[in-house]
């Protein structure tokens, strides 16, 4: 039986070292502990939701692929139902930057270096990769991956050797720019379109809270261009 696994969901899984042991929070149908757990990538994953539904997809999920003796299930908020003792990993994948970081905040014992975080978010990577860095965790590797049509980005952070980031930076980390990805030429090219765009509509805005972000994406965009003129031809 082959298991409906998108490639995005493989990315992220190629970022999890053998043998580790997982939080896969925001399971909804479990696949990504499900195949990490097929594959014997791990031996152990927590597979947690906010929703019941989900969990139950999860369950169910789990048992036909025979792996869910291997896991264990809650139905909880981000990671308040883990246990540190009993994991290494933390994956976040498809939700918002925003909720990531707010996830990671509401679980002060990850300001541990023996934690690894895979995020990937959906939106707002620019948020987050300000929250990592504003909460002491450094970025230690980005992957990009292209699937349906739309570009991801998987962010692998640590807690320590944190480094203030630019506006630019927030948008594309040192470790994404110097990852020599192939498709990032085309990240940054969507990227700085996004911005331009963002600019645009902030210029013919009206409304001073609004203008007052001006510089911040006016600098994120002049520093965009450069990483774009800098990137190897
Ligand atoms: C779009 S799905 C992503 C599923 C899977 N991780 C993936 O990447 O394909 C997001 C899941 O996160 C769950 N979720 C949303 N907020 C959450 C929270 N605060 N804690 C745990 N799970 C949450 C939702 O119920 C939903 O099942």
């Amino acid at each position: 039986m082959k298991l409906p696994i998108s490639k995005r969901l493989l990315c992220c899984a190629a970022q999890v070292p053998r043998g580790a042991r997982i939080a896969d929070i925001g399971c909804d149908h479990g696949y990504l502990s499900i195949h990490l757990l097929r594959t014997g990538q791990i031996a152990f994953a927590h597979a947690c939701d906010l929703r019941e539904k989900p969990l139950q997809r999860a369950m169910e999920n789990a048992q036909r692929f025979g792996v869910a003796e291997k896991m264990r299930f809650s139905c909880a908020d981000g990671l308040q139902a883990v246990d540190p003792e009993q994991i290494d990993t933390v994956a976040c994948a498809g939700m918002g930057g925003d909720l990531i970081a707010q996830i990671l905040r509401d679980a002060p014992w990850l300001k541990d270096g023996r934690f690894r975080l895979i995020l990937q978010p959906q939106s707002s990577g620019q948020d987050l990769r300000r929250a990592l860095s504003e909460e002491g965790f450094g970025i230690e590797k980005e992957a990009l991956v292209e699937d349906g049509g739309f570009l991801y980005y998987i962010i692998t952070a640590r807690f320590g050797g944190s480094q203030p980031l630019t506006p630019g930076q927030q948008y594309c980390s040192p470790a994404l720019l110097h990852s020599g990805d192939s498709l990032l030429p085309r990240y940054l090219a969507r990227i700085e379109q996004a911005l331009a765009l963002t600019l645009e509509g902030i210029g013919r805005a009206s409304d001073p809270a609004a203008r007052e972000k001006l510089p911040y994406y006016r600098t994120a965009l002049d520093e965009v261009r450069e990483m774009q003129r800098q990137l190897p031809r």
